[in-house]
């Protein structure tokens, strides 16, 4: 049967086909050591999980959640933690939607706001959500290069008069995917400003916000600065926190106009999310300071064994500040493509040709540190190994 042309305009999602790629691999026999999709591999807290079970056996979580923007102890839990983490508040009634994990948000915003034709500010390299959605919207794209050189921040002042003001959405995602780049509280006064400026919605992709490695890089929530709320949504996620990604759940937050035009494109597409995963991610917020330092701890140990085991490669790069996620140039003579084909069939090493991002992605690799396997330091080493035997040099 024929198929929407709409369907057309859109490619398979990238980590779809990573994964049958790799399936195809161990039915092989030939197991790849996994730096691929972003994806935590600790499991969630017991808190968390006693708080699922507790919250299951009770019916009353069994319904459709009714309020349809959270049930009050979810919204309560992220207030709180907005304001002991952020030093926010956050109303609970309007100014905060649950989601099923930010990816379902991060494209009803999109639904919400683009009509054919309108422009959307996308970063390049940026996750391919807004990018896609945009498109499958009808909307245009207009890449926001991140370069090394200007700490994978967008230039604000590179992108046309003509453009800023056509475009009615700004997406940001800081900490940032791919790059692991951090932006400070100054640099995101200067977005504000520029979306009052031309009137455009900023979308905040908070979603690495709790993966960090130093105090002095703790990421800021955008809704900080003064009048953000005007012109900003951000969106957050249990996933990268607690090891929750097959949970699927997250909210957004920001300017109630923009929360409730969420909430209403959400609302027509689905029915929210489960109560009892809502009490249960509201326990994870409650622990979150006893928990997230030995998150990071362990990712901290795994960042740096690689980031060093790949300088000995005489791999150009520094520690990334945040996430969990090294971005690498590829060596001279290399594709993004071709150089993750190699690390593939001579290493045994499943990284993701940077070009999957964007254009500006090409000429880069990423590696997660989401590894799957029990001993991570020893893979990470067994990956240096390979690639040295491999020839792998820059
Ligand atoms: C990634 O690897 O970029 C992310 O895990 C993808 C996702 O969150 O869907």
């Amino acid at each position: 049967m024929e198929q929407a042309q709409r369907l057309q305009r859109i490619p398979p999602y990238p980590f779809r086909e990573i994964a049958m790629l790799k399936a195809k691999m161990i039915e092989e026999g030939n197991e790849p050591i996994d730096f691929g999709i972003g994806d935590p591999d600790m499991p969630t807290p017991q808190f968390v999980i006693d708080a699922l079970c507790e919250a299951a056996n009770d019916p009353e979580t069994h319904p459709y959640d009714e309020s349809g923007f959270g049930i009050e102890e979810f919204k309560g839990a992220v207030a709180e933690f907005a304001k002991k983490r952020y030093g926010i508040e956050v109303a609970t009634d309007g100014e905060i939607q649950s989601c099923i994990g930010a990816k379902e948000a991060l494209a009803h915003i999109i639904w919400a706001y683009i009509d054919p034709s309108d422009v959307v500010l996308v970063p390049d390299p940026a996750y391919s959500v807004y990018r896609v959605q945009t498109s499958w919207c009808g909307g245009a794209a207009f890449p926001m290069a991140l370069e090394a050189e200007n700490d994978f921040l967008p230039d604000l002042e590179a992108i046309p008069e003509a453009v800023r003001q056509q475009a009615k959405l700004l997406f940001i995602n800081y900490p940032n995917n791919p790059t692991g780049a951090v932006a400070s509280l100054e640099y995101l006064e200067r977005v504000v400003s520029f979306a009052r400026e031309y009137e455009m919605l900023i979308v905040q992709d908070a979603a690495y916000a709790e993966v960090y490695y130093d105090a002095e890089d703790r990421p800021h929530s955008i809704l900080e600065i003064d009048g953000a709320r005007d012109v900003a949504i951000e969106m957050h996620s249990l996933s990268k926190t607690f090891n929750m990604t097959g949970w699927r759940v997250g909210w957004a937050m920001g300017g109630a106009a923009h929360v409730e035009a969420l909430s209403r494109a959400k609302s027509n597409v689905d029915s929210g999310t489960f109560m009892a995963v809502q009490r249960a991610a509201a326990a994870g917020l409650a622990n979150y300071d006893e928990f997230a330092p030995q998150m990071q701890d362990d990712y901290r140990r795994r960042r740096d064994a690689l980031v060093e085991g790949l300088q000995s490669l005489g791999c150009p790069i520094e520690k990334p500040r945040a996430t969990f996620y090294v971005w690498l140039p590829v060596p001279e003579g290399y594709s993004s493509e071709s150089f993750a084909r190699k690390l593939l069939t001579d290493c045994q090493v499943l990284a993701i040709p940077g070009a999957v991002y964007g254009a500006v992605g090409e000429g880069f690799v990423r590696m997660s540190l989401t590894i799957k396997g029990d001993d991570k330091l020893g893979l990470i080493e067994q990956a240096i190994d390979n690639m040295r035997e491999g020839g792998v040099a820059w």
